[in-house]
């Protein structure tokens, strides 16, 4: 029998994620002790509520309210309460204690991240925090450690389960945004709190910074990524993307961009665009999760799986948890966060995409000319253009819809577009307009 140093473990949260990785620790003890060379003892679990009714069986001498006492002498300290504060002072205090830290905290990653990791590096101490973005995913790890030698060109991700499962249920089974949001609400995937976190694309834009920063080796506040939620996208969308042959998904994109001087820069941005139905992501359905990796050595990858999830989340926490022990037990200095590149983030009006743009017109001779005419005097170029059924306006009079599809052009130039369509007095209304990402 070896005889393995022993490691303090400090756990704070026994909710949906920290009950299981409780469990599952009391339970593969012994086994995650061979795997990271030293032994891993649960010493407590800090809760609000001690006699609170959890979703494993823990031993309930194990629990305390007392966080702060819990943290001192333990080697590794896994947060699991979720939100900034108290999170991010007793991460703090944990870090100055010199344990190592684990969370799946990504409000308080995107928001103190910088904070974190400073103060982790100053004491020679780790943070670790593959469950914050995409649950049991491994993402963290393979764009921090695998790609480490490789440039990333683009990361597009479906980082968030609930959004996914509602834009899902829209189109395949035609619920509205409604009656999707409110299944999955029943079903727990969308945030107990607030589901305008989901819906409004806020944690996606967390994990989006998360993700920019790690694979540009840059800083990326969650201030400088562009958010917008699901909430304005319609069934008429999600039926004219299928027609077309496209699925309507709410996508975190990390992109590196050059600007007009030829400078390097990046772009982290959330939105529901269209993916082709040929694309790997179109394939991503219910609340599943996948992240597709552009490289410029590595080429095309994608990683797919439970974005969320107690015992799906804690399988994260635990791989984690065995790495943390693994450089307690080697030593040495731990790996600091990459911010060499230090990008400078480029604004979105330099972005350029794919647009599909819907629009009702009247039908006259001359419309189409004077459609094309406004886009060509907007510098933006025209793919594709479908013409379908022929109906009446308010005013009773002829019209038409126009679905047309663009060429890639600058964000700028679409919004310019747009505002002259709006203006045109051909045009009664623009319905739509949708970017096209992934091709
Ligand atoms: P829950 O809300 O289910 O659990 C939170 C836990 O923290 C509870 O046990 C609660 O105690 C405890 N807690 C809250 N506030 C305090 C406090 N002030 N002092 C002591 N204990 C406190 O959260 P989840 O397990 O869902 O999430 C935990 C973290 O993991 C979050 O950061 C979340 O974003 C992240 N995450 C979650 C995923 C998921 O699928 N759920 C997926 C990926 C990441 P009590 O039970 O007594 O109220
Ligand atoms: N509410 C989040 C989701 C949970 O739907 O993906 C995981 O972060």
């Amino acid at each position: 029998m070896i005889e393995y140093r022993n490691l303090r473990v400090a756990l704070l949260g026994a909710g949906s994620v920290g009950a299981q990785v409780a469990s599952l620790l009391l339970a593969h003890g012994e086994e995650l002790a061979i795997r990271a060379g030293a032994g891993l003892e649960l010493v407590g679990v800090a809760v609000r509520d001690v006699d609170a009714k959890r979703s494993a069986d823990i031993p309930h001498e194990l629990f305390t309210t007392d966080a702060e006492s819990l943290i001192l002498g333990a080697d590794i300290f896994i947060e699991l309460m979720g939100g900034l504060e108290p999170a991010r002072t007793l991460i703090l205090q944990a870090l100055n204690s010199g344990a190592d830290v684990i969370t799946g905290n990504k409000a308080l990653l995107a928001t103190h991240g910088q904070e974190l990791f400073e103060a982790a590096e100053q004491v020679g101490a780790q943070l670790y925090y593959e469950a914050a973005v995409a649950g049991a995913i491994p993402i963290i790890r393979p764009l921090r450690d695998s790609l480490a030698g490789d440039r990333i060109k683009r990361i597009l991700g479906i980082v968030n389960g609930t959004t996914n499962f509602i834009l899902d249920r829209m189109d395949t089974v035609g619920e509205s945004l409604e009656e999707a949001l409110a299944t999955a609400t029943k079903l727990g995937y969308a945030e107990k709190s607030d589901p305008s976190a989901d819906t409004e694309g806020y944690d996606a834009a967390q994990k989006t910074a998360i993700l920019a920063s790690l694979a540009f080796h840059t800083t990326v506040p969650l201030e400088a990524v562009h958010r917008e939620g699901i909430t304005g996208v319609t069934l008429d969308q999600i039926e004219a993307a299928r027609k077309a042959g496209y699925v309507v998904k709410l996508l975190a994109i990390c992109e590196r961009l050059t600007d007009a001087d030829g400078v390097e820069g990046l772009s982290a941005r959330v939105y529901p665009a269209l993916v082709s139905r040929d694309h790997p992501l179109a394939a991503v359905h219910v609340a599943k999760n996948a992240v597709f990796i552009e490289a410029e050595a590595a080429g095309d990858l994608m990683f797919y799986g439970a974005g969320a999830g107690g015992i799906e989340t804690a399988s994260a926490v635990l791989g984690d948890l065995v790495s943390a022990a693994r450089r307690h037990v080697i030593g040495g200095p731990g790996v600091a966060e990459s911010t060499h590149a230090n990008l400078p983030i480029l604004p979105m009006s330099l972005v350029r995409t794919r647009y599909q743009i819907s629009l009702s017109v009247v039908d006259e001779p001359g419309v189409l000319a004077a459609i094309a005419t406004l886009f060509s005097e907007q510098g933006v170029s025209v793919e594709t253009l479908n013409q379908s059924v022929l109906s009446t306006n308010d005013d009773g009079a002829p019209s038409a819809t126009l679905v047309i599809g663009t060429h890639e052009a600058s964000e700028a130039h679409l919004a310019a577009t747009v505002i002259a369509l709006g203006e045109s007095h051909v045009v009664s209304r623009v319905t739509s307009v949708l970017r096209v990402e992934g091709s």
